[in-house]
């Protein structure tokens, strides 16, 4: 375990803010995890866990303990029908994806390099590509913050949606994850009913083929965080009523949009692009020019700079579609999580 008080936290995130907090501790198995909450020196103060920092924006210095999960370990067995693996929370989830494609442990392609760890996964059930976490879930396993004891949750009572699960509502602060069990049928099925995917020819649709192509596409969409500061997709696609669709389709028939359960998604990069935002900046904080719905540190961001032009890009699209964009983006100020709209009027 490793501790450290006034911690630069420039590096546990990809936003690449300057930020710190007053205690950073990397913890590798769960006695170090259960010893981070209780510890008496800190125990009064916010605790914050982190996987990757790859879906967080600090607003501020943070004035708690923010736990870096690092629990590794992965166990494979395997039933009649099934692969399963039991996944440590800390796993990163772009290697485990890529090595799963080379063990032939297949279903996992379509989510390749979404950046962050296994733990993290359920939280807003990441989702790329026609695929969701939710959709190779078999369980969640939790440390209860109250009891510290370890519970299973299966999928079911996971209670996952589009990027929101039980752990952002019921569960809220109260459990952590720390290890998730993934089941991967053997008769595997390509999905390609994203984009791109489409395209692909029927004598090529391998796991591989798939992985490979996802791998290639979001390369040239969305901006490496190791090179350039950012979150991924800083809002989400807002889901509206199909009387409202209808009503915004007549006047503006290019727009992008899915049937998502009694609803339409519209496709808010769709939204944030015809605003005119592509490329705007404010400090260094800037609208990506290929992917308008990701906000790119482009320098010297400040979290200022990052939260002025994420109010501005809101507050357009309010303005032009009367639409108010919901950020998918977890922020957290001194204590506690926040949002957009208690740091900033529109
Ligand atoms: P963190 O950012 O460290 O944490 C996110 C939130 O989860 C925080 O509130 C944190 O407190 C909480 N948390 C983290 N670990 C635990 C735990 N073990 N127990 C309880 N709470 C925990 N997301 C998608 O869904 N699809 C994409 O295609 C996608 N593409 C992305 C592309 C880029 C370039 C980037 C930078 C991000 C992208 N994201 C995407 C968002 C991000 O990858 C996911 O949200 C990912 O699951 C975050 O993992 P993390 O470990 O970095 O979480
Ligand atoms: N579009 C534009 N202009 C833009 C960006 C997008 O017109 O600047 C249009 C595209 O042409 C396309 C549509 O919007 O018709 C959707 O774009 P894309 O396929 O890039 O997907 P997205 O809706 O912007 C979502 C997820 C991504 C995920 C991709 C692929 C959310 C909030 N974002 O993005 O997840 O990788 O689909 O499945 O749901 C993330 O959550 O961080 C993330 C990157």
């Amino acid at each position: 375990m490793q501790i450290y008080k006034k911690a630069n936290l420039k590096s546990f995130h990809t936003f690449n803010v300057d930020v710190t907090c007053d205690v950073l501790i990397v913890v590798e198995t769960q006695e170090e995890l259960v010893f981070a909450y209780k510890n008496a020196e800190w125990e009064a103060l916010p605790k914050l866990l982190l996987g990757k920092g790859s879906n967080v924006l600090f607003t501020d210095h943070f004035k708690g303990v923010v736990i870096i999960n690092r629990l590794l370990g992965i166990d494979v067995s395997n039933s009649v029908d099934s692969w399963k693996l039991h996944v440590n929370g800390g796993e990163d989830w772009p290697n485990l994806v890529a090595w799963t494609v080379e063990e032939g442990y297949f279903g996992l392609e379509n989510l390749a390099l979404i950046p962050g760890c296994a733990g993290s996964a359920p939280i807003q059930n990441i989702g790329a590509y026609g695929v969701e976490f939710k959709d190779v879930c078999e369980y969640v396993e939790v440390l209860d913050l109250d009891s510290f004891s370890v519970q299973r949750l299966n999928r079911a009572e996971c209670k996952f949606g589009y990027r929101d699960s039980i752990f952002k509502n019921e569960l809220y602060k109260k459990v952590v994850i720390v290890a998730v069990g993934l089941k991967l049928p053997k008769d595997w099925q390509p999905i390609t009913s994203y984009g791109n995917l489409k395209a692909l020819p029927n004598d090529e649709l391998t796991a591989k083929r798939i992985f490979d192509e996802v791998c290639q596409v979001r390369m040239s969409k969305l901006p490496d965080p190791m090179v350039t500061g950012n979150a991924g997709s800083f809002f989400k696609n807002p889901v509206v009523s199909t009387q409202k669709f209808d009503q915004l389709k007549a006047m503006y028939p290019d727009m992008v949009a899915y049937a998502s359960g009694d609803g339409m998604k519209l496709a808010a990069g769709w939204l944030i692009d015809q605003s005119g935002l592509k490329g705007m900046s404010i400090g260094g904080a800037k609208v990506h020019e290929v992917q308008a719905l990701v906000l790119i540190n482009s320098g010297n961001a400040t979290t200022k700079d990052i939260i002025s032009l994420a109010s501005k890009v809101r507050s357009t699209v309010l303005d032009k579609y009367q639409i108010s964009l919901e950020h998918e983006v977890r922020f957290y100020d001194s204590n506690k999580e926040t949002y957009l709209h208690e740091l900033v009027s529109d």
